[in-house]
Parts: C-alpha cells; sequence; structure tokens
C-alpha cells in the first residue's frame, strides 16, 4: 500500500522519498524489481525513479529530516490475541518524533486502531521533549482504500480521500497534497482522527458483511433448491442494496478483511461493547472457507488416499500473488489431511504457496503445476477457488479427457450448472441448483 501511494503521489510530481527497514527490499526497488505481483506498479516505479521524484533508502532519516509530510504506511498485521499489532508503526512514530527538524505534518496510511493518532501524537511529543525541541507537527489520519491487484487504479481514483484532523493547516496542506486526485470533484471528507479511523474499519468490515450475508444466502438456497445467482440479480437490482460485493464463494480471503474485522471486534470489546454482528461475519466465513472441501469428501469419501484433485487458483482472488488467509489453504488442509494428493496451479501465487507452512503433512503431496490443464491430468475432480481471467473459458473436452471423473467443484460460480450439464459435467456451484 505505501509503494503503490509513493509511485501515485510521485507520478503527479510530488517527491517522495520511500523507507522501509528491509534491505533487500529496497535493493530490488531501486532496481526496479517490485517483490509483489501488482498490475502495472514496476514500469511506474522506474520511470518515476528515473525522474527523481521516487528515491529509496533504509535511512529514515532521509524520510523524516526536511519533510512537509510524513506517511506512516506499514503493517499492521493481527497478533496472536486478534489485535492488530502496532510495534511497526510506534517505532516509526518513535523514529519520526527522534529525528524530525522542521514542522511537518504526520500522516497515517496504516489501517490502525481507534485512537491510535492520539497516541501516535504522545509517541512524537515524548521524543520532543527529550531532545528539548518544540516543533510543531500534526497526526493526521488518512486511511487508504485501494484493493490488491488494482491497486494503481484505485490510488490514482480514489472513490474518496478521508482525512481526520482538527487542525486547518492540516486541511490546507492535504488539500494541497491530494490536489491532483481532487480535481473535477471535490472527494475529501474532512472528519476528526477517531472518526477516520472508523471509517476504514467500518468500510472494511461492511464488505465483509455483504459478503457473508450473500454466503449466508447461498448456503440456505442450497437447501430450499434455490438458485444464489437469481437470487442476487434479483436484489442487486435494488439500488439501495447493489451489485458489488454480493458475489458468494468459497469465502473471503487476503490481508485486510479477517485482520480488520478481529481488530474492530477487539476494539469493541476495550470499549466494553460485544460487537454480535462482527463475530458471525467471521464464523460464517470460516465455515464456508471449509465448504469446498467439505464437498469434496461428501462425494468422495473422508478417506481421499490414492486420489489426486486439481486445484486451480491459490491466491485469495485474481492478480496478486498474495495468498494470505486465502481459502484455497483450507481446502488444500482438508484435501490433504484426508489423505488425498493435490495438483495446484496459479498464474501467479505458486511461490508464495511453496514458502507456506501449512501445519499438516504436505510431503509430496502438493505437486506443482506450470499450467491450468497439467493439473487436471489424471485427477479426479477439478476444485476452483480463485477466478483468475484464464479459467473463465477452459478447453473443455481437454478438461473431459483429462479429468477421471468429469466433475467440478466451483468455489466462485464462475460457470452455469444448465452448460454444465448440456457439457456433460457434474457441476458443484456455491448455492447453484445442481
Ligand atoms: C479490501 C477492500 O476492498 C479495500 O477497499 C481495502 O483497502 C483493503 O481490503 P482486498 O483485500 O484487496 O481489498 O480485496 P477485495 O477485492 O475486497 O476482496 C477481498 C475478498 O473478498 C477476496 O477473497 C474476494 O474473493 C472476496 N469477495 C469479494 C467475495 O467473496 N465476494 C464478493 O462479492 C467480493
Amino acid at each position: 500500500m505505501g509503494l503503490v501511494q509513493a509511485a501515485v503521489m510521485a507520478e503527479c510530481g510530488h517527491k517522495v522519498t520511500c523507507v522501509d527497514i528491509n534491505e533487500q527490499r529496497i535493493n530490488n526497488l531501486k532496481q526496479g524489481i517490485v517483490d509483489i505481483y501488482e498490475p502495472g506498479l514496476s514500469p511506474v516505479i522506474i520511470n518515476e525513479q528515473k525522474k527523481g521524484h521516487l528515491t529509496f533508502a533504509t535511512d529514515g532519516t532521509l524520510a523524516i529530516k526536511d519533510q512537509d509530510a510524513i506517511f506512516i504506511a506499514v503493517g499492521t498485521p493481527e497478533s496472536a490475541t486478534g489485535q492488530a499489532d502496532m510495534r511497526a508503526v510506534y517505532a516509526v512514530a518513535k523514529e519520526i518524533g527522534q529525528k524530525m527538524t522542521q514542522p511537518a505534518a504526520v500522516i497515517i496510511k496504516s489501517t490502525v486502531p481507534l485512537k491510535t493518532a492520539e497516541k501516535v501524537k504522545a509517541v512524537i511529543q515524548e521524543q520532543l521533549s527529550e531532545r528539548g525541541e518544540d516543533i510543531a507537527f500534526d497526526v493526521i489520519s488518512n486511511p487508504e482504500f485501494l484493493k490488491e491487484g488494482s491497486a494503481l487504479s484505485d490510488c490514482r481514483k480514489p472513490d474518496r480521500i478521508i482525512v481526520g484532523t482538527d487542525k486547518d493547516s492540516s486541511r490546507e496542506l492535504m488539500l494541497e497534497l491530494y490536489a491532483p486526485f481532487n480535481r473535477n470533484h471535490d472527494k475529501i471528507i474532512f472528519m476528526d482522527n477517531v472518526s477516520a479511523e472508523l471509517t476504514k474499519y467500518a468500510a472494511n468490515c461492511m464488505l465483509a458483511t455483504k459478503i457473508s450475508f450473500m454466503n449466508e444466502m447461498a448456503n440456505i438456497a442450497d437447501l430450499c433448491g434455490a438458485d444464489i445467482e437469481d437470487v442476487r440479480r434479483g436484489i442487486g437490482s435494488d439500488p439501495r442494496i447493489g451489485y458489488h460485493f454480493i458475489y458468494p464463494g468459497c469465502g473471503y480471503g487476503g490481508s485486510c478483511f479477517p485482520k480488520d474485522t478481529i481488530a474492530l471486534l477487539s476494539c469493541a470489546n476495550e470499549l466494553g461493547y460485544d460487537a454480535e454482528m462482527l463475530k458471525s461475519v467471521r464464523s460464517v466465513n470460516a465455515k464456508q472457507k471449509e465448504k469446498l472441501g467439505n464437498a469434496v469428501i461428501d462425494q468422495f469419501g473422508d478417506n481421499l488416499q490414492g486420489q489426486t484433485f486439481a486445484l486451480w487458483g491459490i491466491a485469495f482472488k485474481p492478480n496478486t500473488d498474495d495468498i494470505r488467509e486465502a481459502p484455497s489453504l483450507e481446502i488444500l488442509k482438508l484435501l490433504l489431511a484426508a489423505g488425498a494428493d493435490v495438483k495446484v496451479f496459479d498464474p501467479q501465487a505458486l511461490d508464495n504457496l511453496k514458502k507456506e507452512q501449512l501445519d499438516t503433512d504436505t510431503s509430496g503431496k502438493i505437486h506443482y503445476c506450470e499450467c491450468a490443464y497439467q493439473a487436471t491430468e489424471n485427477a479426479t475432480a477439478l476444485i476452483l477457488c480463485t477466478e483468475w481471467k484464464e479459467f473463465w473459458a477452459p478447453e473443455w473436452d481437454t478438461l473431459k479427457q483429462n479429468l477421471k471423473t468429469p466433475m467440478i467443484f466451483d468455489g466462485r460460480n464462475l460457470f452455469d450448472p444448465v452448460d454444465m450439464a448440456e457439457l456433460g459435467f457434474v457441476y458443484r456451484g456455491i448455492g447453484r441448483r445442481n
């Protein structure tokens, strides 16, 4: 997120210095090598460095000293207790307090728990006091809403720019900083810090809620013989509901929804509130991630020794190599625990899967394939977890020849059950009338 934000800020002429403590990553970036798969990002990094708008360093001083705006865009991963792990944010805040040389705005881009801005202010102030310095600064909450896989375009054309601050001078600075993104329509929404912090959590939790709600409807559809695709179109046509984020599937994954739903739950708990809906969103999702694997077991029994399954799509969604909390991992674990071999294919995420600790014996049981069809050769059935474009219109004859049973478990409802039956496949979607 930080890298994309920096790239896009640099593109419109701001001078940006990016700092990370990971030396290898910074050295790569200096050569234009980006260690995540994000479409279009690498050329921007190369161009903006050539133009002198973007520089990379491991020394924090360079991104703090003499700067007007200092963005904090470090990770806030889920800790063992579910709260956001804030160590990186406070370490950066401390360094800012130790090294700032002129009045500056400290802008929190990371997704952070409620009242973090207050705490960051206190950390910086403490350091300044220790130095005996009286330098004016403000902490602005400015959460980011980009999506992986379309991060550049989301960042270049944000739906809204949330700015949490009480200071007029900070509002002016943010108007100037975001002017290139705020032409034609005023997208900046000003509010106080804690409202901005809650806006970010509320947005992600609302989206996760929509998905879990739809997954619940799909499960009911399965039981009563309704078709969730008809239901989706039927409710999406109501503009109050809308078509976005009501696609049922094998569960949501990624770095944001899982961690932000539990982080907001923890914040609510600390405030003495039991956020029951958030708990349900999470438990529906946890069960949904097991659904496809369980469907395989229902079909073929719980001893899958000697059977091989094809798994298409490991990334938590298309156009990324990110496999954090991906539904594919749950399905993989379930199949392996039942003794199956699994032939996996993903256009970008296989290297990350190779590095993943799956908490189950995987020795020789996962077979990494070079193409989608190789994964289906002599497989008992095909399981689809991620809707990469290249899976949308497969060569059906090749699939049928390759698979031992012409059976598809579709975790993203890519195909139509009637078409599938006509093509001679046994098809299991999510909430589809089979
Ligand atoms: C999300 C938010 O969308 C973004 O605004 C925020 O800044 C970061 O978190 P991201 O995690 O990149 O972005 O992915 P997103 O496109 O939101 O998808 C998250 C998960 O939900 C994926 O696993 C996806 O497959 C699933 N999903 C999405 C559904 O199951 N159904 C849908 O209708 C939409």
